[in-house]
């Protein structure tokens, strides 16, 4: 699928089949304390994944008005409370109100270009740790955690969803995201469980990468036990950055619980995984050589990727212009007026590199 130099691809498979050559060996220790109150529910994931999916969409009139084709189905009488869409660093995300489940929902949208390829690339080769702030020896991706901290997502949704409970009463916080968007959605829920209380947060991934080190994933389960991270057959992005079972304190470790779909003689599954984020008979089960980029793209059956492939900058810079054209036009007559935060030119952030 992508074009990349040859050696750097049978680099990488080895760099893979390194970290999935022990599957079946030891049981990973567990890392997490057992009081999980979030058990997978195949209804609510629907929902959920189909607002990791709605996130994707670039035409923001829609998104404000609930009305785009990814906003059906399950998600029908979404109440949009806040839309934030950082032109620069090519983020996006929505905080509001799903009745039917009392729910505050916070879904994010991570960086995508039109191929994947590169963005994967990125993750085997520029991994970076950053110590995460008041967690001893805990360690986590920069770029991703960056992110999420030093851009305008943290303080707007913290707020949003303050405003929201104070309006609706301490309903319960849904947190997610898609990929990027997941790693993301990790430290926000994580963020929100630490000023909110981590009986309030739930937090569900769809195909997010690992985030930090073992020691982090073991604070991350204590403080956010209702999580559910949610793999897909053979997809590449959850193996990424590689974890060396070998090298367990000095490699990226997953927090639990894993939730693996897969096909078992053609019905598709949710396997519940261990509770150690490293379940060695779920995703890490496959083997290095047949991992694919595909698999990343679609879960539960929803498409999980952008509806325009165009390069992020252009595409949402359009789209901010049409929103805007849209709010001048119209008087909202909404109880609760929507908040839109356009970033035009923020903070820059590296996603890639070290700081
Ligand atoms: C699953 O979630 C849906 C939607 O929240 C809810 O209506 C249903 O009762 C749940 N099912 C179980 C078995 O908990
Ligand atoms: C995270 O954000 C806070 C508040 O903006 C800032 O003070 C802190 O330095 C950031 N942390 C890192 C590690 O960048
Ligand atoms: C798959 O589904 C069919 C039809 O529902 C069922 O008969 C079969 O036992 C299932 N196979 C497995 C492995 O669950």
């Amino acid at each position: 699928m992508g074009r990349y130099f040859p050696a750097v691809a049978a680099a990488m498979v080895v760099f893979l089949l390194l970290s999935t050559a022990s599957h079946g060996g030891r049981r990973e220790p567990n890392i997490k304390n057992s009081e999980q109150s979030f058990v997978f529910n195949y209804t609510l994931a629907k929902a959920i994944v189909e607002y990791a999916s709605a996130v994707y969409m670039t035409d923001l009139t829609a998104m404000y008005t609930w009305t785009c084709s990814r906003c059906n189905d399950l998600t029908q009488g979404f109440e949009v409370r806040c839309i934030i869409v950082d032109v620069e660093n090519c983020l996006q995300a929505f905080i509001g109100v799903d009745h039917n489940l009392n729910a505050i929902i916070v879904a994010i949208r991570g960086t995508q270009e039109n191929s994947v390829q590169n963005w994967i690339e990125d993750l085997v080769w520029k991994q970076v740790y950053l110590n995460y702030p008041n967690m001893p020896d805990a360690k986590v991706h920069t770029g991703f955690y960056s992110a999420y901290n030093n851009t305008l997502l943290r303080p707007v949704i913290t707020n949003a969803v303050r405003k929201a409970r104070k309006l609706y009463g301490d309903i319960s916080i849904i947190v997610t995201g898609h990929s990027m968007g997941g790693a993301m959605a990790s430290f926000c829920a994580l963020d929100l469980a630490i000023s909110l209380g981590s009986d309030d947060v739930h937090l569900m991934t769809f195909g997010q990468p690992r985030i930090g080190n073992a020691v982090f994933a073991s604070y991350f389960a204590k403080i956010v036990p209702n999580t559910i991270r949610v793999t897909h057959e053979h997809d590449i992005v959850p193996h990424l950055p590689p974890y060396f079972s070998f090298l367990r304190d000095l490699t990226y470790h997953h927090f639990p619980r894993e939730v693996w779909e897969h096909t078992v003689d053609g019905n598709t599954t949710f396997q519940v995984c261990d509770d150690s984020g490293e379940d060695p008979d779920c995703c890490r089960s496959v083997f290095a050589l047949f991992l694919s980029a595909s698999d990343h793209l679609t879960y539960m059956g929803v498409d999980m990727g952008a509806d325009d492939w165009s390069t992020c900058r252009i595409v949402m810079a359009h789209s901010v212009e049409q929103l805007r054209s849209y709010l001048t036009s119209n008087i909202i007559m909404s109880k609760n007026p929507v908040d839109v935060i356009f970033v035009d030119h923020s903070v820059q952030i590296d996603l890639s590199t070290s700081s």
